[in-house]
C-alpha cells in the first residue's frame, strides 16, 4: 500500500503520534526555534511533526511526494504551505532557516544527493534536524518493505555524508525508541548547521 492509500488513517496510530512528539522534543532540545523562522519539513506526510512545532516558528513548508498526505497537512492551518514533489527535485524560489524531517530518509535511495540538496535549500547558518531509524534488521515495517530503501542508518556514515555535503557541527543522538512487541527500534536525530 502506498502513502496515498495510507493517508486517511495515518494519524489514527498512537505509536506514530507519540513518535512525532518524541522527535519534536528532541528538535526543541537541540535547536532554538523562533517565530521568525521559515522551516521546511521533507516527507512531511500529514504533518505529525509539523503540528508539534508550528506554534514556535513563522511557517512550515511541507514537501511530500504523496498528494493525499499533503491534503491532511494543509488542514493544520494557514502557516502551513505545501509542495507536492520529490525532495531531491524540489526547486523553491527561496531559502529556509531550517529543515526538519521524521521517518522519511529511509524511503529515499540517494542519501548523498539528499544532503547536497538540503544544503542548497538553507540560508547561511540554517539548520537540519533529521530523525530516522538506527540500523534495523528489516522487521520495523509490519506491512512489508516495499518502498523502503534503507533498513535504518549507521549514524557515523550519515554524519560523514553530511560533512561531505558541507555541513558543520554535525551530531546525532538517540531521542526516542519505538516499541513493537519485544523489540525496541531506537530513533536518532541528526543535527547540523550550514
Ligand atoms: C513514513 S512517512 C513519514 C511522514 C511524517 N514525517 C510522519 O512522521 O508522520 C514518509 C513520508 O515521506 C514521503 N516521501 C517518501 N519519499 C519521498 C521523497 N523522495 N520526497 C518527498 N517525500 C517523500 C511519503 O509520501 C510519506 O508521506
Amino acid at each position: 500500500m502506498g502513502f496515498d492509500e495510507k493517508a486517511a488513517t495515518w494519524d489514527a496510530s498512537k505509536r506514530r503520534r507519540e513518535l512525532a512528539k518524541g522527535v519534536a522534543q528532541g528538535v526543541k532540545d537541540s535547536i532554538s526555534l523562533d517565530k521568525s523562522m521559515q522551516i521546511l519539513d521533507f516527507g512531511a506526510g500529514t504533518g505529525l511533526l509539523t503540528r508539534e512545532i508550528i506554534e514556535s516558528v513563522a511557517s512550515v513548508t511541507g514537501v511530500d511526494s504523496s498528494e493525499k498526505m499533503l491534503e491532511k497537512f494543509r488542514e493544520i492551518g494557514d502557516s502551513c504551505i505545501t509542495a507536492h514533489c520529490d525532495i531531491n527535485k524540489y526547486q523553491p524560489n527561496r531559502l529556509f532557516d531550517g529543515i526538519i524531517s521524521s521517518m522519511t530518509m529511509h524511503h529515499i535511495e540517494d542519501i548523498e544527493a539528499l544532503f547536497l540538496k538540503l544544503y542548497s535549500l538553507l540560508k547561511p547558518g540554517g539548520f537540519i534536524a533529521i530523525a530516522d531509524l538506527r540500523e534495523e534488521d528489516g522487521t520495523f515495517h509490519d506491512g512489508g518493505n516495499e518502498g523502503v530503501c534503507h533498513f535504518g542508518f549507521d549514524t557515523k556514515k550519515l554524519e560523514d555524508i553530511a560533512k561531505s555535503a558541507g555541513f558543520k557541527s554535525v551530531k546525532s543522538e538517540t531521542v526516542y525508541s519505538v516499541s513493537k512487541g519485544e523489540r525496541e527500534y531506537p530513533i536518532f536525530l541528526l543535527t547540523a548547521k550550514k
